[in-house]
């Protein structure tokens, strides 16, 4: 009988280890802090500049991503993956300098210096000062509500073990790309802040359990009415369903103007031919 109290003892002692070095290695990942200086933004104040960042707010999905401002729950409480809950902006934000909204926009750094999860860094990170400016304009319209979410995101121990493997990865972007100002032919520029979180543009890639189609020939396949329908409906050539890709033009991407859609169709038609 002893025995087995030991042996049982044993495996008891070894999976609180186990447990105890999950969280603890997770948990440097989650709390480190990242240097990331902080530059000065210039955020407008006329009405245009406002109510174009709540256009580009609608692209980028800072409004489908956080329940239109007021935070959203996306997964229910889950003792093994955590939750994930984008937090209400405008509460979020209260504590925030432009500065540090700028860096947390374009290079996923908390105010502290930690980094943010989900929230697509990478793709925001090619965001101009000008568009940047825009948006802080729109977050600092928003005001907190009684309806806010109070959810916050956590981690349960299957949702450390994906940080720990790097299937959940860190926002953080050491180095900003952004440039002063949106450019004038934004074909380039749209495809690498709207696209490139799902899509590269010569290969095919997995994005969240689907497959997402090299984006230069796929664009270069569509007929320039189809590209449009695809980005303003989201419905595929030929009326063809196309999954995640349509539920996001629907919240997000739709907001494109026509010629921003033929801008990115004509760039992308470009790469494809050079290959
Ligand atoms: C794909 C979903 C997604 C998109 C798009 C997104 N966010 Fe977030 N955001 C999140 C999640 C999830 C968190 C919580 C992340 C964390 O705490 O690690 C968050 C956190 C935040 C925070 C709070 C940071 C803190 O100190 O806790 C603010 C403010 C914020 N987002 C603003 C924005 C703005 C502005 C945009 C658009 C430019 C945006 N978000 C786009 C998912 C998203
Ligand atoms: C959040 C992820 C995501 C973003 C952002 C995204 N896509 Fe997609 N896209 C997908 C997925 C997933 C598919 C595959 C859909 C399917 O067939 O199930 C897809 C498919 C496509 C297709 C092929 C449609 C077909 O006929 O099969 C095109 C073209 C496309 N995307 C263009 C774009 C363009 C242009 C942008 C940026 C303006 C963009 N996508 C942004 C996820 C994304």
């Amino acid at each position: 009988m002893r025995i087995w109290a030991r042996l049982g003892l044993g495996v008891a002692a070894l999976a609180l280890l186990g447990a105890g070095a999950l969280y603890g290695a997770s948990e440097w990942v989650i709390r480190r802090s990242h240097a990331a200086p902080l530059a000065p933004i210039a955020v407008p104040h006329d009405a245009a500049a406002l109510a174009e960042g709540a256009r580009l707010a609608t692209l980028t999905g800072c409004k489908s991503c956080h329940g239109d401002g007021k935070g959203a729950v996306w997964t229910p409480v889950d003792w093994r993956e955590g939750q994930v809950a984008p937090p209400p902006i405008a509460r979020s934000a209260a504590r925030y300098s432009d500065a540090e909204l700028a860096r947390l926009i374009r290079q996923g750094v908390t105010k502290e210096g930690r980094t943010v999860f989900i929230m697509p860094a990478w793709s925001m990170t090619y965001l101009a000062d000008d568009d940047v400016g825009r948006i802080i304009a729109w977050v600092r319209s928003l005001r907190p509500a009684p309806e806010d979410v109070q959810a916050t995101t956590w981690f349960g121990p299957v949702g450390r073990w994906k940080i720990l493997t790097g299937a959940t990865r860190p926002s953080v972007v050491a180095e900003p790309h952004g440039m002063a100002k949106r450019p004038a032919d934004s074909g380039w520029y749209w495809t690498q802040v709207l696209c490139s979180e799902c899509h590269a543009l010569t290969e095919a890639r997995a994005h969240d359990g689907n497959s997402v189609p090299p984006l230069a020939p796929m664009a270069a396949s569509y007929a320039p009415a189809d590209f449009q329908r695809l980005l303003h409906e989201g419905v595929g050539a030929g009326g063809r369903y196309i999954g995640f890709m349509g539920t996001i033009v629907k919240e997000n991407l739709h907001a494109l103007g026509p010629g921003e859609v033929d801008a990115v169709q004509r760039y992308l038609r470009g790469v494809s031919a050079r290959r």
